[in-house]
């Protein structure tokens, strides 16, 4: 099993990715893949999820297959059964936090605040995900971050965009950033695969400071 530390340092950028169908799923990480992306975050937000992972988990042996927006514990065992390698949560309950150590799931938690610090923390969390980053403060709240919770290290999601997220992956607490904008919209629905293969090579080349 994989630890979360592990996994973020794969790659510079996690997508998250949330898809209408299966077969534009199976599109979409293979554009991906093809671009350099081997860690990646599926969300549950759309009912094929779940198919999308298994078809994703299977597709290479170097990928690793995050599932995303993970807010309840039947969440938990149906994407591992999937062939989820670790999960992802826009928050942290005692419930999510057991669920996933009991299956052996490895998780990134979100926060937002010091008190969701604070909580993450004390459940043994050295790696959370900052969300909604840009809307909660972005770089500088991450700066801040960093004086009562010097050894912290985050993901921030939510907002990114490719130009931002060269500048978070200068921080010192940032490992990883996550984000949408590898799949844009209008690439998706004109099946532009080449343009997704195109941002995710530029997204897998991002330096950052923290490795
Ligand atoms: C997430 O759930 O992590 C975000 O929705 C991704 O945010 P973005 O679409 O603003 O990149």
């Amino acid at each position: 099993m994989k630890s979360v530390s592990e996994i973020v340092q794969i790659g510079p950028v996690i997508p998250v990715l949330t898809f209408e169908s299966v077969e534009q799923g199976k599109q979409v990480v293979h554009a991906l893949y093809q671009g350099g992306i081997k860690v990646l975050e599926i969300t549950l937000r759309t009912a094929v999820g779940l198919q999308v992972i298994k078809h994703a988990a299977q597709f290479s042996s170097d990928i690793v297959v995050g599932v995303g927006t993970l807010t309840t514990v039947d969440q938990i065992e149906k994407a591992k059964r999937a062939g989820a390698i670790f999960g992802v949560s826009p928050g942290l309950t005692s419930d999510l936090h057991l669920a996933a150590k009991d299956i052996g799931l490895p998780l990134l938690p979100g926060v937002m605040t010091p008190s969701d610090i604070l909580f993450a923390l004390s459940l043994g969390y050295d790696i959370v995900k900052f969300f909604p980053a840009q809307q909660a403060g972005g770089l500088e709240m991450l700066k801040a971050f960093r004086g009562p919770f010097p050894t912290l290290r985050f993901c921030p999601t939510g907002g990114i965009t490719k130009e931002l997220a060269r500048s978070f992956l200068s921080l010192p607490n940032v490992v990883c950033v996550g984000g949408s904008w590898l799949t844009p919209h209008t690439a998706i629905t004109a099946q532009n695969w080449g343009e997704v293969t195109r941002l995710a090579h530029a997204a897998s080349q991002l330096a950052r400071a923290n490795i």
